[in-house]
């Protein structure tokens, strides 16, 4: 048994944004092969696996990746071509070892997630499973994730005013994934509506979502909540809730305080700021409500929302396992965002839900706002059974590629549950 890489192949190519990234393609023996788009992030955390480009400014502005092509090419070809692998976990390890960095940043973390990946897709193809089926089962049984549609953008995705990055619509109380993605395009056609009628421009951002002129977060999440109604949907657990990634990081100022809707706050003013939205919206999860660096701002906000919504560590935790458990063991959020390419390994990722799982953290599978048509995260979310993910707007083809991923997992599967992790009253997981 085992698996014998007898290829390995990466060439450039470009992402959603039309900047290089790298596709990579390995061939074990029977002739089966797996390939992998690697995705690009805009708004990262400081201590993600390292992206490495060519700085060649001749070429894309120096963001070629020319030099990642030769690396998986050349020096991780010779390390992994050949022998047989017992597992992906023992191909991944020879990986970092190869690497010998924490953050990737020798061989770079664009260059091994995807040899990673890849390999993953080739493993399950030669052993005949869908992937879905194939990754390691680390924390709950399969199940089809809850879609977090980011249909409104702002931030570093968009030319807008709004600081906040995300505003996404979650359909919790759809009764399987296909009605949730329904429900996640017919609001999105009613959003784009109203907007017209409001004489806004229905352009979109980097995600898919319109990026209308508006500053204030309510003004959203007003025009959200009509859009949920207007489709025909109720807003609370039961229908569509609304889910933020104001991706604080990214407008938290040098001294620490932060800019929101032209009013500076410090720390508690924006834990102030965030409940009274939660006070007053069917909000259910907030990510990066506050910025990486802000540990005691992150405390607080438990203290005060922990046990009321969901609030996911994205740009502090860059999907690391020790980085998760020591904000299980702080309190710090009760959730976790989980992007293969922030760690750099598939088997890192899984390690990052299974700590998820131990600490009773939620976990939430994301793409990048730089995609590709790649799908790999729709089965990684199913397989790592943590019942969410974030995939962008129900719009765009990279991000549809996603969804219509989850559909077809679902029509093969029915017999997967669909939604959140059901939680116990004391908030404990079930399975
Ligand atoms: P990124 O942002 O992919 O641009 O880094 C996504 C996020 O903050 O969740
Ligand atoms: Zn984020």
């Amino acid at each position: 048994m085992g698996y014998r890489i007898t290829a390995l192949c990466a060439m450039e190519i470009l992402d959603s944004r039309g900047r290089p990234t790298v596709d990579v393609r390995v061939e074990v023996d029977g002739g089966v092969s797996g390939h992998a788009g690697v995705p690009s992030g805009a708004s990262r955390g400081t201590r993600e696996a390292v992206e490495r480009r060519d700085g060649d400014a001749a070429r894309y502005d120096g963001e070629g990746v020319h030099g990642v092509v030769a690396t998986v090419e050349d020096e991780i070809a010779t390390a992994v071509v050949g022998p047989v692998w017992d597992s992906l976990h023992e191909l991944d390890a020879a990986l970092c070892a190869l690497d010998g960095t924490p953050t990737k940043e020798r061989l770079g973390g664009n260059a091994v997630v995807g040899v990673s990946m890849a390999a993953a897709r080739a493993f399950a193809r030669s052993d005949g499973q869908e992937l879905y089926r194939w990754l390691p089962q680390v924390a709950h049984p399969a199940r089809l994730p809850v879609p977090h549609f980011n249909v409104v953008n702002g931030g570093l995705h968009a030319e807008n005013r709004l600081d906040f990055q995300e505003f996404m619509i979650a359909p919790l109380g759809a009764p399987t994934f296909a009605e949730a993605l329904r429900a996640g395009a017919e609001i999105y056609q009613r959003l784009k509506r109203r907007l017209q009628q409001l004489g806004f421009s229905t352009n979109l951002g980097d995600e898919g979502g319109f990026a209308p002129a508006l500053q204030a977060p309510t003004d959203v999440l007003d025009l959200l909540v009509g859009a949920i109604t207007a489709a025909g949907y109720e807003t609370g657990p039961n229908g569509v809730m609304i889910a933020l990634d104001p991706a604080a990081s990214e407008f938290c100022q040098p001294d620490g305080s932060y800019r929101v809707n032209g009013t500076i706050l410090d720390s508690a003013g924006l834990v102030d700021y965030l409940t009274v939205l939660v006070d007053h919206y069917p909000i259910w999860s907030i990510e990066d409500g506050l910025a990486e660096d802000d540990r005691e701002g992150w405390e607080l906000l438990t203290d005060r929302l922990g046990a009321r919504i969901q609030l996911v560590g994205d740009d502090n935790l860059v999907t690391n396992p020790d980085s998760i458990s020591e904000a299980i063991a702080h309190r710090r959020g009760t959730a976790a965002l989980i992007k293969v390419n922030q760690v750099g390994t598939v088997t890192e990722a899984l390690e990052a839900v299974r700590r998820c799982h131990q600490g009773e953290f939620g976990a939430m599978v994301s793409h990048r706002s730089g995609e590709t048509t790649d799908t790999f995260i729709a089965d990684l979310a199913v397989a790592a059974g943590c019942g969410q993910i974030k995939a962008g707007a129900p719009a765009r083809g990279e991000r549809v590629a996603k969804y219509n991923r989850l559909l077809t997992i679902e029509a093969q599967a029915p017999e997967l549950p669909y939604g959140l992790v059901p939680r116990r009253r004391d908030g404990t997981d079930v399975s």
